[in-house]
């Protein structure tokens, strides 16, 4: 009997209720933050972008695979985010630094499961825009229009082990670090490596100061 009652008091809370077509969900034309703006990627991002990947290949190769990518795959890659906003598959923005206009680096709401509201943020910065907090700030905005307008419950960042700097988004926005998986992927030369699990859900207390 107490066993029953306790096994109700721990039932998980229900998801919320949401909107059976994503693609009709309202989206944003920027997200703005005391120091960046988040907007929507463009074709018309290629130069910027091209040019912060020129300059930030060394920093990005260890973690990311796009370091080395040929102009063609770059304009593919945004001709297919362009594309990917329009369905909500992933929300892949821009970061702009509100002090130039210009383009810092690129961060992206990756729709796990729309059904459950689960999303997971990825993102880069170029190399001169590193060191400010700029991706902290933007992870920010766009963890709360996640929380905010499209009804999530979890919101993730997932990042090598060995990449300190990534980590320490999350934890700087008081994520929860809920895995440290060893060995379930592969990069570069095939080398086997581990990945970070950070996660802040629905019912967490958002952005308690540190
Ligand atoms: C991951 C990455 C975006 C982190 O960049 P970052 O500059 O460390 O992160 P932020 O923009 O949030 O800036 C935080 C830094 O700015 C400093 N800072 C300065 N002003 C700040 C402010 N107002 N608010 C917060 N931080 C501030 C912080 O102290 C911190 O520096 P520290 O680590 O030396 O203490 C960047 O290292 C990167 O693009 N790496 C390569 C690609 C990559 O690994 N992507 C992630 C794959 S999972």
């Amino acid at each position: 009997m107490s066993e029953a009652k306790h096994m109700v008091e721990q039932e998980p809370p229900k998801r919320s209720a949401r909107p059976i077509r994503r693609e009709l969900v309202p989206l944003f034309d920027e997200l703005r933050g005391e120091r960046v703006i988040v907007r929507p990627h463009h074709i018309s991002d290629f130069d910027e972008m091209w040019e912060a990947i020129q300059e930030s290949r060394d920093e990005l190769r260890p973690w990311l695979p796009f370091a080395d990518q040929s102009p063609d795959d770059l304009r593919a890659w945004l001709t297919r985010a362009e594309a990917r906003w329009l369905t909500r598959e992933t929300l892949g923005c821009a970061v702009v630094d509100r002090a130039t206009g210009r383009f810092a680096g690129n961060i992206g709401l990756m729709i796990r499961d729309w059904e459950i509201g689960y999303f997971e943020i990825g993102y880069w910065l170029r190399t001169s825009a590193a060191g400010k907090g700029f991706m902290t700030e933007a992870a920010r905005l766009v963890t709360d229009f996640a929380f905010d307008h499209l009804w999530a419950n979890r919101v993730e960042m997932r990042c090598d082990a060995r990449n300190e700097r990534s980590a320490a988004v999350p934890r700087r926005l008081g994520f929860t670090q809920e895995a440290h998986l060893r060995w379930n992927g592969t990069f570069v030369n095939d080398a086997l490596r581990d990945t970070l699990i950070f996660a802040l859900i629905r019912t967490d207390p958002r952005w308690p100061e540190r």
